[in-house]
């Protein structure tokens, strides 16, 4: 633990490089970085630099290697390049004057490295300062792997894909909703949708993959009696503890296996499979999600959707409706699903409920909310109602 993060002497570079390192061995960047900021003693103007220096630099990860790369051959121990890569993305991305960024990073480096990082930081802004950089290829400029670069220009074609991407390389900024829990638009309208096709019917409605509870808690303000189901029983815990906070003591919590329901045949009016995805539309809030996720996700995880999907599907009343949502827009985990399921549910499942209007596209027989269209996270929705 680099020693500036503990205590008055704690800088906001300091906490950022200490970030870094962590999520390099691991541990997941939204979590280390909340603690870090915690027991740093930061006031608020340095801990917001702090985050957005440490998130960031997870992001444009690729784009600030490039820029250190030019000036340096050898591989670096990981606390020097920590802070190679976050004073590279001081410089490019949120620059600041290479005056500042450059000393102040240098000296949260180890003694010994602070000469080279020194010369390497000096050059990387020369670099920045001589105009737009030539970066070396479209992965590189927008810091992707080139894998997801290529799976979502396939999957909603190449000039979508792009300005998705290049939302989500935007921090998020926070959406409270009225009862003060902080969520998403985009989820916030997908918890609207439910809670409107629930809208005066007998009968609960199920969140099988309801943790948090963002959605459940939301469909909770509305519907008569909702069940939020997770498989993990940390996981429900969060459910309950965020409707207790809200008050909603019409949301009862279920540990349980989403592909293997313990509920009765025909009970719920409608049914919510909010399903885990590659979650890559939803990039911008997971800083290091991007390097995470792996082409095979997609078939893992649309595996698992369709179970999820098989599970809840004889779960809705008659008259009721499923609704399968994911925050991800790759062709697996949308449409794909979607052709399963038409091909997978009986003749008492025909009829589409309509997807909702702008900013959602139509997509199939559901729909697609691009996070460039209303800035907004990115995910698709399909409804069905169960005729008998
Ligand atoms: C996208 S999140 C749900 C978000 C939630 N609906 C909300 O709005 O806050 C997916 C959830 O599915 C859960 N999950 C994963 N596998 C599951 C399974 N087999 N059965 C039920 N839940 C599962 C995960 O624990 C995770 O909490």
């Amino acid at each position: 633990m680099n020693r500036a993060v503990n205590g008055p002497s704690a800088t906001a570079r300091g906490v950022a490089i200490s970030a870094l390192v962590a999520a390099e061995n691991g541990e997941r960047a939204n979590l280390v970085v909340p603690q870090l900021l915690t027991r740093s003693g930061l006031d608020e103007r340095d801990k917001a630099f702090a985050t957005e220096l440490a998130y960031g630099t997870l992001r444009m990860c690729r784009a600030c290697d490039w820029l250190v790369g030019q000036f340096v051959h050898s591989p670096l121990e990981p606390q020097v390049r920590a802070a190679a890569r976050a004073g590279a993305y001081q410089l490019a991305f949120m620059r600041v004057p290479a005056y500042a960024a450059v000393s102040a990073t240098v000296g949260e480096a180890p003694r010994r490295a602070r000469p080279l990082l020194n010369a390497v930081l000096r050059r990387v802004a020369t670099l920045v300062e001589a105009g737009p950089v030539a970066w070396p290829d479209l992965g590189t400029r927008l810091s992707y792997p080139d894998w997801v670069i290529r799976r979502l220009g396939e999957d909603i074609g190449p000039e979508r894909a792009v300005a998705a991407l290049q939302q989500m390389n935007q921090a998020a900024s926070p959406s409270v909703r009225a009862d003060g829990y902080v969520q998403d638009p985009g989820s916030q309208a997908v918890a609207e949708y439910v809670a409107a096709l629930a809208q005066g019917r007998p009968g609960p409605v199920l969140d099988l993959c309801a943790a948090p509870g963002g959605k459940a808690t939301l469909v909770a303000h509305s519907a008569p009696f909702v069940v939020g189901a997770d498989l993990a029983a940390s996981r429900a815990n969060l459910v309950t503890g965020n409707a207790q906070r809200l008050g909603l003591d019409n949301l009862a919590v279920v540990v349980a296996d989403g592909t293997a329901p313990p509920f009765r045949p025909d009970s719920f009016t409608a049914v919510l499979v909010d399903a885990p995805c590659t979650g890559l539309g939803v990039l911008r809030r997971r800083p290091d999600a991007r390097w995470r996720v792996r082409p095979e996700d997609t078939d893992r995880l649309a595996s698992l959707q369709r179970r999820l999907l098989g599970g809840a599907a004889p779960l809705v009343a008659p008259g009721g409706a499923l609704v399968y949502s994911v925050c991800t827009l790759t062709r697996a985990e949308t449409v794909d699903v979607d052709d399963w399921l038409a091909h997978e549910l009986g003749p008492g499942w025909g009829e589409v409920v309509a997807p909702p209007g702008p900013p959602w596209e139509p997509l199939g027989r559901g729909a697609l909310l691009l996070p460039q269209t209303a800035g907004t996270d990115g995910m698709y929705l399909l409804a069905l109602r169960r005729s008998h």
